[in-house]
């Protein structure tokens, strides 16, 4: 074979595998100037905890050890604090801290997916983990879901029918996307069913602290050697630290740690040392997200009322009970949830479309808006622009339908 002078070499298939993220891509279109953007999953800029972050970096900052390589597993006295305080009194060593939650998963997937592995997720899945799920080439099966999330009823379904998968992913606790709070009576059938059929349990579980009392985390239901939490700071201190974390059984904590010693030795201990002098400090955390919480939970009523009142038969939203975001479907007859997209950003307001949470990208009816990052007169004024494009959808609609018949 003649290899020509400047040929590249071909990708790895896993690199090929992995799209760009939707999210992201919209973003950049998102930012325009005077676009209103319900796109993005970001805190709040404004309420990002700045002075006390500059003054928390600063005394992490005076120690030697903050500037030094640091243990894989991450910060002992931060993994300490996440055992007794996120856990409620785990094994520490069970701990691993990683940047921002997103590795946890990536992490979680290196570990137990492989091609052709059989893994579960929600019908509206957080984008997030289908980019890994998709680079190590699993075989996705998606669950439909309503406000009581995931439906177990249809899990059972398919394992009766003699799917055996490795791993389930899903986000229990306020959703992203769909906003959705899995109940008590499924969170325990989830359990009694990971341990019949023997599957890995991911509880993607940052938002947790955002809203109203969720019910007992998964891992209180599912057997001890199958559930894995994944936590960040995200999305109560700062998504720019990257501080997050897992919590496993042992023999997969085991080999999470040997693929973080592969991919980045550890994660900055300056960020974990200047989280852990935050959170330790007497009730700061609790009270942070008390104040979170409330403003979010004002805004999200903000956006459902808007919404609701701007589009009526259009649009089903319900308020969502924490999180940042609320999950839309909106009248089948206006051709979908892309093209109500496009509209919406010819009227100056970004939402993410159905289509970015499917594992196969088809469209859907639906859209994630995220309520968390504008204010409640900005809510308001995206969910006018929502209703304009809704009714060019359907004038549209008409037109087409006219001049065919
Ligand atoms: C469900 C879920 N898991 C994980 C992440 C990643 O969070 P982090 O910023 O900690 O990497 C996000 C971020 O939006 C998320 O919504």
């Amino acid at each position: 074979m003649t290899i020509t002078a400047h040929e590249v070499p071909s990708l790895a298939p896993g690199a090929e595998r992995v799209p760009s993220s939707a999210i992201r891509d919209l973003l950049s279109v998102a930012r325009a100037e005077g676009v209103l953007s319900l796109a993005g999953g970001f805190p709040d800029a404004r309420l990002l905890p700045v002075e006390d972050l500059s003054v928390a970096l600063t005394h992490a900052g005076a120690s030697t050890d903050s500037y030094q390589y640091g243990p894989t597993q991450g910060e002992p006295a931060l993994r300490e604090w996440i055992a007794a305080h996120e856990l409620g009194g785990a094994d520490p060593d069970r701990i691993v801290i990683t940047q921002g939650a997103q590795q946890a998963l990536s992490l979680v997937v290196g570990a137990l997916v492989e091609v052709g592995t059989d893994v579960v997720v929600d019908a509206a899945a957080y984008v997030g983990m289908l980019q890994p799920l998709r680079r190590a080439g699993a075989t996705l099966h998606a669950v439909p879901f309503d406000r009581a999330g995931l439906s177990t009823l249809a899990l059972s379904g398919l394992l009766n029918a003699g799917l055996r998968p490795g791993m389930l992913h899903t986000v229990p606790t306020h959703h992203n996307p769909n906003g959705s709070v899995l109940s008590d009576s499924r969170r325990r059938q989830l359990g009694r069913l990971a341990s019949e059929f023997r599957f890995v349990v991911v509880d993607d579980d940052p938002y947790r602290r955002l809203g109203a009392t969720p019910p007992a985390p998964l891992r209180c239901h599912v057997p001890d050697d199958l559930a894995v939490t994944v936590g960040s700071f995200s999305k109560t201190v700062a998504p720019g630290l990257r501080v997050g974390w897992l919590h496993g059984p042992a023999w997969l904590v085991d080999a999470v740690v040997r693929l973080k010693q592969s991919e980045d030795l550890h994660s900055g201990s300056l960020n974990q040392r200047a989280v852990l002098d935050l959170v330790a400090r007497d009730g700061w955390l609790d009270e942070r997200c008390a104040r979170l919480s409330s403003v979010y939970a004002a805004r999200a009523a903000a956006l459902v009322e808007a919404l609701t009142a701007e589009m009526g038969d259009d649009v089903a939203v319900e308020q969502p009970r924490g999180g940042m975001f609320a999950w839309a479907t909106f009248a089948s007859d206006l051709g979908g949830s892309d093209r109500l997209a496009r509209a919406a950003l010819e009227e100056g307001v970004a939402l993410v479309p159905s289509s970015a949470f499917d594992p196969w990208g088809r469209g859907g009816d639906g859209a994630r808006l995220c309520f968390a990052s504008s204010d409640e007169p900005t809510l308001r004024a995206a969910s006018g622009r929502l209703a304009r494009a809704v009714r060019r959808c359907r004038d549209a609609d008409m037109a087409a339908s006219s001049s065919a018949g």
